[in-house]
């Protein structure tokens, strides 16, 4: 199965693999021009099982490797990992037609999307995501980046692996933590376009859980497609791409807010799921739709507040912390932070915070369910 897609007349993919230890790399390469020297960037937390298949497959097709073990995270999203990349690419002598192939969850994918965008101007890249969360979102759509400064994201640029491979192999290997983390990014997609979605997850909890990939191809693509939708005409996010960020606003704030005290407490997607129950919540307060959204994370075992993480405290300087990052929002454009307005299922609107009482109650009720 493959999803195609184009972005300013320029052709990518999403090739699913399910029948193979290691994804057919080579197939893809054999319909480029490439000098056969790759950098393989490996998630060093991966399964070995996995990651020794592939660099046998890689190896067998006359690619000349050259393998970086790297450790994905969050903390570690930042110019020494990048340039750890480009200094790598530098001391092997890459071209522009050398292939950078990277292995691992969001962060490992942003930050070696990066590294293919600067080193020389852009070279082949594909990208292997091995979290749901880079399965299910951040593979598609080209966005890169690193945090610096303390603000996520803060420096990147947009730059599309010209092949993603979803491989079962991998789904299969995913620790439970990092499967589970990806299920807002999927409910998200549920939200903004297709019904269809948020039905398969709330009635399938024993097929998804289980792994049966009939079940979870099918869910991942129809979430994929979504992306494509939003982002295929809007790449540079200036209108329908913005709707993808429900939940962001407040998601980062919280991601931030924690980064400090305790470096990887929180994963991307599990703020992403709290964050969409404070956007909502800050709209229309405890309606239906944020009952809806409470039950499907409740479902399936994911966090609805911070007290979740029993490490965490309710501390004045945390909610200070989560209060002034929300204003660090990069989709304002004036004074005010902006959210994405849930007005249905399937129909969203970018709208400004402006309601500085009501961004505190979110957080005390929401965040910190009081
Ligand atoms: N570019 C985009 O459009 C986009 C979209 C969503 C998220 N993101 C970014 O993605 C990042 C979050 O991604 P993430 O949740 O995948 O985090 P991550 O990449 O940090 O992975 C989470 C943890 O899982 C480990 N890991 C990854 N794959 C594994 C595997 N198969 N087996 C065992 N351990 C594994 C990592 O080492 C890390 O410890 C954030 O930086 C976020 O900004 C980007």
């Amino acid at each position: 199965m493959i999803v195609n897609y184009k972005v300013n007349n320029l052709s990518y993919k999403a090739t699913f693999c399910h029948n193979k230890e290691s994804p057919d790399i080579y197939k893809a390469l054999s319909k480029l021009y490439c000098d056969k020297k790759m950098l393989l960037i490996i998630d060093k937390k991966l399964n070995s099982k996995f990651t020794k298949f592939l660099f046998k497959d890689l190896k067998k097709c006359g690619l000349k490797v050259t393998l970086l073990k790297v450790d994905g995270s969050k903390v570690n999203k930042n110019r020494k990992f990048l340039f750890k990349i480009i200094d790598k690419l530098i001391e092997m002598k890459f071209s522009k037609k050398s292939v950078l192939l990277s292995c691992g969850g969001g962060v490992v994918g942003d930050v070696s999307a990066l590294a293919s965008s600067l080193y020389l101007r852009g070279l082949i890249y594909f990208h292997i995501p091995t979290t749901m969360t880079a399965i299910v979102d951040s593979c598609l759509g080209g966005k890169t980046g690193i945090n610096y400064k303390n603000i996520i994201n803060s420096v990147g640029n947009y730059y599309h692996s010209q092949n993603v491979f979803i491989s079962k192999n991998i789904i299969e290997l995913i620790p439970k933590r990092e499967f589970l983390a990806g299920i807002p990014e999927i409910i998200k997609s549920g939200f903004l376009n297709n019904n269809k979605i948020l039905k398969l997850l709330l009635n399938n909890k024993k097929k998804c859980i289980s792994r049966n990939y009939d079940f979870l191809s099918k869910l991942i693509k129809l979430t994929l497609i979504t992306k494509i939708k939003f982002f295929q005409n809007d790449v540079f996010e200036e209108t329908k791409r913005l709707n993808l960020n429900f939940g962001h606003t407040f998601a980062h704030a919280i991601e931030m807010s924690l980064k400090d005290k305790n470096t990887d407490l929180i994963r991307h997607g599990e703020a992403v799921g709290i964050g969409m129950l404070c956007e909502i919540f800050y709209s229309e307060g405890e309606s239906n739709k944020f009952k809806f959204l409470k039950k499907i994370l409740e479902l399936y075992n994911l966090p609805t507040n911070l007290f979740y993480f029993k490490k965490l405290k309710r501390s004045k300087i945390l909610e200070r912390d989560i209060y002034s990052n929300i204003f660090l929002d990069k989709k304002k454009i004036g004074k005010f932070p902006r959210i994405i307005r849930l007005l249905n299922i399937g129909n969203s609107k970018v709208v400004e915070m402006k309601n500085n009482k009501k961004i505190r109650e979110t957080i005390s009720k929401v965040i910190f369910k009081v």
